[in-house]
């Protein structure tokens, strides 16, 4: 008896040891890779999208599609020239089942590029670089926020409504900015504007005094300017300091003013902006999703936090398809294509081209608050620009 009871123990001992070595169970767990700036200019934007992921996560007990995850985090700066290897890394050496990234539209094209090369699933949480979900587009991207030049449009139809006869737009000289402004330009003069310059000035830089002297000296009826995280709190503050806004409204997408209303004080007050979010949004989901994030994170949560909360929400929706394993691709991606989220910024569904579709808000600054005030376009869709799936 006491020998059998001893042959049992060590077989249940040997076997623990071979399945815990096992690479099947390994794989059990998700790795997922999040590359996000972690510093510089959109350092607070990475950490709010990194913030909202958990949180969704988090809700589903931690796990995704009721497996445990790994997390693998890389800092990319917000530096397109590091781009390459960095997701190159994640890919190849890292191996994770999954890419959530990122913020800026340069990096995000070198990202599409090497998922597009490798076959890698990647799941963008901010960067609107319109061409990922145009002449770009795979099966294996989709984005969960929004493509740059959609504010820009919603913005300009807003302007020209209004009756401004007259713009100057100000940005980074990189695809976003240049996407956001085109926007704008093709909606303002389509309403019967005209957009007098075009100013830029490189990422990430912040020398705007130079560019307030001209926008004084060309006085136009109204500026719309593209900046985001830091780069946006020192704008719109210079932009009152030199008593510009008094005189000459300031508008944008609503970037400008998310995130940063702390930071911008005064000299935020009153500003118009676009966007797909906005603090007031109505509806139950969004109510509770700020609850909650507060609670964790005791700041309040912004547009980038609700992005990353969505990539989380639509990852949950792939993996959940597959009971976690995200290797059966083309489950995940047509759970993921036909999903309908319940997001804190209203409905959200996917284009065939993988590009939200969703309302743009329009806003106003008061106090603390990016106010929502009506409805700018209703259940927008970018167009598909080119995307064959
Ligand atoms: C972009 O690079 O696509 C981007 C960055 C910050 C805010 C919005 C867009």
């Amino acid at each position: 008896m006491k020998r059998t009871t001893h042959a049992l123990r060590a077989l249940a001992a040997a076997l623990a040891l071979a399945l815990t070595a096992s690479p099947a169970l390994a794989q059990d767990k998700v790795k997922v890779g999040l590359m996000l700036p972690y510093t510089g200019t959109y350092a607070a934007l990475g950490n709010a999208i990194t913030n909202g992921f958990k949180l969704a996560i988090a809700e589903q007990g931690g796990k995704l599609g009721g497996r445990d995850i790994d997390y693998v985090t890389v800092d990319d700066e917000s530096e397109p020239a590091k781009a390459p290897e960095n997701v190159n890394k994640l890919i190849k050496r890292d191996n994770v089942d999954v890419i959530v990234g990122t913020v800026h539209s340069g990096v995000a094209m070198a990202m599409a590029k090497a998922a597009k090369d490798n076959n890698a699933l990647l799941l963008i949480p901010n960067a609107g670089e319109d061409s990922i979900t145009g002449p770009m587009c795979a099966p294996n991207i989709i984005r969960t926020s929004f493509t740059n030049s959609a504010a820009g449009v919603a913005m300009g139809k807003v302007a020209a409504d209004k009756g401004y006869k007259t713009a100057v737009t100000l940005t980074w000289k990189y695809a976003a900015g240049e996407q956001s402004t085109g926007g704008f330009k093709e909606a303002f003069e389509k309403g019967g504007g005209k957009v007098v310059k075009e100013l830029t000035l490189p990422f990430p830089q912040v020398e705007f005094q130079p560019l307030l002297t001209e926008i004084a000296a060309l006085n136009p009826d109204v500026v719309y300017a593209f900046f985001a995280g830091g780069g946006a709190v020192k704008f719109v503050k210079d932009y009152a300091a030199a008593g510009l806004n008094k005189t000459i409204p300031l508008v944008g997408p609503g970037f400008l003013t998310d995130g940063t209303l702390e930071a911008q004080g005064e000299a935020a007050q009153g500003m118009l902006t676009t966007l797909h979010y906005g603090e007031g949004v109505n509806n139950p989901k969004n109510t509770a999703f700020r609850a909650a994030y507060t609670k964790a994170y005791k700041v309040e949560p912004d547009v980038y936090a609700v992005q990353g909360y969505d990539a989380a929400q639509l990852l949950i929706a792939g993996a959940n398809a597959v009971k976690g394993d995200l290797g059966k691709r083309a489950d995940v991606v047509k759970a993921m294509e036909t999903a309908k989220l319940d997001s804190p910024r209203g409905p959200l569904a996917l284009t065939k081209a993988h590009a939200p579709i969703h309302d743009i808000y329009l806003r106003k600054v008061e106090g603390k608050e990016n106010k929502v005030i009506g409805v700018a376009v209703k259940n927008i869709t970018d167009p598909p620009r080119g995307c064959k799936l």
